[in-house]
């Protein structure tokens, strides 16, 4: 999407008390620090601006809504009509929808809303896409077991990869359709987003899926780590933080994958453990010297204490652990 520089909106954004700051204090307390309630909370990733969720608000002020969208620029336009006429069960936040695993609870949000995610037609950029099986992965982080995906967009390619990578992450596809204002069940109740109204009118049909998270044997015990939240959670971290440096095409990160969930499930409340993608995060990858992966960094007070790189079976990587213990 071909963006308008809004001077100043950064700033003004940083001064409206309707985006939420301080993310990592609200880890499992959302509704309660934030709208001081105990309601459910369902989220738009790439709220754009915001006009979709603004009217659920209005109809719904029994749930809380929360916007996250990447640019500033396009939040301002949201943060304006809501600074107007102020709803209570609204807030936004500008941030990348790939970092809110650190910032989110086990469960705490009961439904997301993807609606006409950017497509990133590229093979190379495939990742990048909201639906893609990463970003469905770090979903699983936050969503309640139960909770539900629906997804809007007038891009058939994109739609079309959705329909593979939702099976392929292990989800399930409730339902869907390829002509959303004519299914007389998918379309009851439908809010119209800004690019659905600019779309429909002329013509376009609008595809929607409805997804849920398969049922796990065990729900993953680490979570992602990125450029933008190593500082908080690796550095200043008040328990020791094992970090698993891996990349998607890497063999031995696979093999080393289940040793560190193991480990993460049996040391839970006495390490955080991370994994963070090289090729997602190079800044940091750098600055520790990653030459080879998996490398699997022990931290303590900030600093690294412990360095194994390549694959190690499960107890020998259990002795390091109890070393930095
Ligand atoms: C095509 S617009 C759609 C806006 C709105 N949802 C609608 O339907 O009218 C997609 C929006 O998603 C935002 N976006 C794309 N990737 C994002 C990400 N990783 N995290 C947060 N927002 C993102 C873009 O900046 C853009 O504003």
């Amino acid at each position: 999407m071909r963006l308008r520089n809004v001077p100043g909106s950064r700033e003004a954004l940083a001064e409206s008390p309707y985006i939420v700051r301080d993310l990592l204090t609200r880890r499992g307390r959302w509704s309660e620090t934030v709208f001081g309630n105990s309601r459910p909370i369902h989220l738009e990733l790439g709220t754009g601006k915001g006009k979709f969720l603004y009217a659920l608000a209005q109809q719904h002020p029994e749930i809380n809504y929360l916007g996250a969208e990447l640019y500033s620029s396009v939040l301002i336009r949201a943060v304006d009509r809501l600074t107007e006429e102020p709803l209570p069960n609204l807030r936004f936040l500008c941030l990348d929808a790939f970092d809110l695993p650190a910032y989110m609870g086990p469960g705490e949000v009961q439904k997301i809303y993807l609606n006409f995610s950017d497509p990133w037609p590229k093979e190379r950029h495939a990742k990048r896409r909201l639906t893609s099986e990463r970003f469905l992965h770090s979903y699983e982080k936050y969503l309640a077991p139960d909770g539900l995906l629906e997804f809007k967009t007038d891009n058939t390619d994109l739609f079309d990869f959705s329909l593979e990578s939702v099976p392929a992450a292990g989800w399930e596809l409730v339902a869907f359709t390829r002509d959303l204002h004519a299914d007389p069940v998918l379309s009851a109740g439908n809010v119209m987003t800004e690019y659905e109204e600019k779309f429909s009118s002329r013509g376009v049909k609008i595809c929607k899926l409805i997804a849920r998270q398969g049922q796990k044997k065990g729900a993953s015990m680490a979570n992602i780590i990125t450029t933008e939240t190593f500082e908080a959670l690796a550095l200043k971290a008040e328990k020791p933080v094992l970090v698993d440096f891996y990349a998607d095409w890497c063999g031995p990160c696979k093999m080393v994958a289940p040793v560190v969930e193991e480990l993460a499930g049996k040391y839970a409340g006495q390490i955080e453990v991370y994994k963070l993608n090289v090729d997602d995060s190079p800044e940091i990858a750098q600055r520790y010297g990653i030459m080879s992966i998996p490398s699997l960094l022990f931290f303590k007070g900030g600093e690294v204490v412990k360095k194994q790189v390549g694959f190690v079976p499960g107890p020998v990587l259990e002795g390091i652990l109890k070393e930095v213990l």
